[in-house]
This record gives C-alpha cells, sequence and structure tokens, in this order.
C-alpha cells in the first residue's frame, strides 16, 4: 500500500474511533480489509482508499473502522480485577447504597461479552446477599459485529477454556454441538448498547464501577485524557474505575488516582460527599 494511502486510512481511524495506526502495519491492513475490499466488488486495497475517499462513503468507512478493531478478550481476564469486584468492591457498595439498592456497572469496551459475562456470573454467585437490589450491567463497543456475538452468547470450547473455572461452565452454560452458551438468565443481566468512546456518553447515566480495560491503549495521550474525563464525569461520587494491566492515568489526568496495593483500580479524588465520608461504603479502599 502507497504511503499516501496508508496516511490517509491511519487518520481515518483515529478521527472516528481513536485508534493509532501505527507504522509498520500494512499486514494488518491487508489481513483485515481486504475482505471488505472483495466483498465491495474491489480488487486493492488502494481501490478500498480511493472508496473510502469518495463522498457518501460513511458506511464504507465504519465498516473499515469497525474491522481495525482489536477485540482481544477472554472471561475473567487477569483475575485480579474480578476478585476486586467480587472482594473489595461489591460488599462495600451494597454497604454504601443499602438504602437504596441500586448499582450500576459499564463495561465500556466489552468485545464479545467475556468481561460483562464475567461480572454478571460473579453477581450471580452472590445472589443471597443481593436480594431486591436492582443491578444494572451496561456493556458498549465501538464494533457491532462483536456486540452481536456478545448478546447470542455462543462461544467456542477455546474461548470458554480461556479463564473459566470449571465450576462455572458447567453452571452457567448450556453446550450446543461445539459450542456453549451462556444461560439466558445470565445473558439478560446484561444491556448491550453499540457506543463509540469519542462521542457523547452522559446519557448513559452514572456508574458505581466503570470497567474500561484493554481500549485506552489503542489511543494517544490526548484521548486517554478526554475520554477518562468523561468517564470521571458519569461517575458517581464514590464510584470505582478498573482499567486493563498496560493502563494507567498516571500523567494523563488528576481525574482519577490509583488505588496503592490494588492493581488497576482507580477511583475519582474526594471531593463533595465522598471527601466528607457522608455517603460511602468505600472509604477503606479510598483512605489506602
Ligand atoms: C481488546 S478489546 C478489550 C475487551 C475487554 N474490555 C477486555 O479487556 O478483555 C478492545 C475493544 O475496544 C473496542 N473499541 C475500540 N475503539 C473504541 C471506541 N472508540 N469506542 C468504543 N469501543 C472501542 C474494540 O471494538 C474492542 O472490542
Amino acid at each position: 500500500m502507497n504511503p499516501t494511502d496508508y496516511q490517509f486510512i491511519g487518520d481515518m481511524l483515529k478521527r472516528r474511533s481513536g485508534m493509532l495506526l501505527a507504522p509498520g502495519k500494512e499486514y494488518l491492513l491487508e489481513s483485515r480489509l481486504m475482505p471488505i475490499a472483495r466483498e465491495s466488488g474491489l480488487g486493492s486495497l488502494e481501490l478500498l482508499a480511493a472508496e473510502l475517499r469518495k463522498p457518501g462513503s460513511d458506511a464504507l468507512q465504519a465498516k473499515v473502522t469497525e474491522a481495525m478493531t482489536t477485540n482481544e478478550t477472554f472471561f475473567f481476564r487477569d483475575t485480579s480485577p474480578f476478585d476486586l469486584f467480587r472482594d473489595d468492591l461489591v460488599p462495600a457498595m451494597l454497604q454504601s447504597r443499602a438504602a437504596d439498592r441500586r448499582l450500576r456497572i459499564w463495561c465500556a469496551a466489552c468485545s464479545t461479552g467475556q468481561e460483562p459475562y464475567s461480572l454478571a456470573m460473579i453477581l450471580r454467585e452472590m445472589a443471597d446477599r443481593l436480594v431486591n437490589w436492582q443491578i444494572e450491567i451496561v456493556a458498549t463497543d465501538l464494533n457491532s459485529e462483536v456486540l452481536e456475538k456478545a448478546k447470542v452468547g455462543m462461544y467456542s470450547q477455546f474461548e470458554v477454556q480461556r479463564g473459566m473455572p470449571i465450576a462455572l461452565l458447567v453452571k452457567y452454560f448450556t453446550q450446543i454441538g461445539e459450542m456453549w452458551q451462556i444461560d439466558a438468565e445470565i445473558r439478560a443481566m446484561v444491556k448491550y448498547r453499540k457506543l463509540n468512546l469519542l462521542e457523547p456518553f452522559g446519557e448513559l447515566g452514572k456508574f458505581d464501577i466503570v470497567f474500561c480495560r484493554n481500549v485506552l491503549i489503542y489511543f494517544d495521550q490526548m484521548t486517554k485524557r478526554e475520554v477518562l474525563e468523561r468517564i470521571s464525569a458519569v461517575m458517581s461520587p464514590d464510584g470505582c474505575l478498573l482499567l486493563g494491566a498496560a493502563e494507567t492515568v498516571l500523567g494523563i489526568t488528576e481525574a482519577f488516582r490509583p488505588v496503592p496495593e490494588k492493581r488497576g483500580l482507580y477511583v475519582t479524588p474526594p471531593t463533595g460527599a465522598a471527601a466528607s465520608g457522608a455517603d460511602t461504603g468505600l472509604q477503606a479502599l479510598r483512605a489506602i
């Protein structure tokens, strides 16, 4: 692919999704975009780039952008965020929100659903402590195809073997031929929505716990800051953010601070109610 087309596609990806196209990724464009080129009756990436430049190519641009996303994910990825969720965050929030019995969780780049379903299974396992609680898991992604797969909740043997404790597989999945489908009851706990993190998301409402894992790594510093600051604006005052193992807020924004000894966990700096300690069951965590 010639450098002008490479630059053009890189600029388009950045503008539409925040994703950076590093130099030397021609092989990636070839493998991910040639199927779209062929499907559109175009025999090469040069012809595809020319088509993308035409006015009215918005749908094709969206398709190309979605095809360039990396959707790697697996159940209980990295273990510790899910341990934190089960052992620290939910128990603390059960105390701090005992009056209104509501908990809202957002998986902000959920890919094919393994992350929100891991959270849903944890909550299902805690069901006896959550009687009469209204718990919502909202899961969003830019890519429509992964969202469709997530909604169906059907996974291969390989996918369910990655990270999933066998006891949960037996308990919450049904084998259908060579695939495993997560039970309707767990699927119903997650609401999927298509959402680009570069676009406004205030209408999703406020969240107590946000998982935004392994997506900021694809963005430049300015985009990371901008997205993190808008996430902080949709979090409850004592809300918690979980980032991926290779991600941080340090040197990017003051909207969150890391919780020492709790890798991957970030909280907003204490202000208002959280600062006065009036309404937070997370004081112990926040005080670390
Ligand atoms: C590597 S996956 C991470 C999945 C999961 N959070 C995890 O950690 O296992 C990154 C996801 O981010 C999504 N993504 C990339 N850019 C995005 C954007 N601007 N808005 C929303 N989602 C985006 C991709 O479609 C992809 O599914």
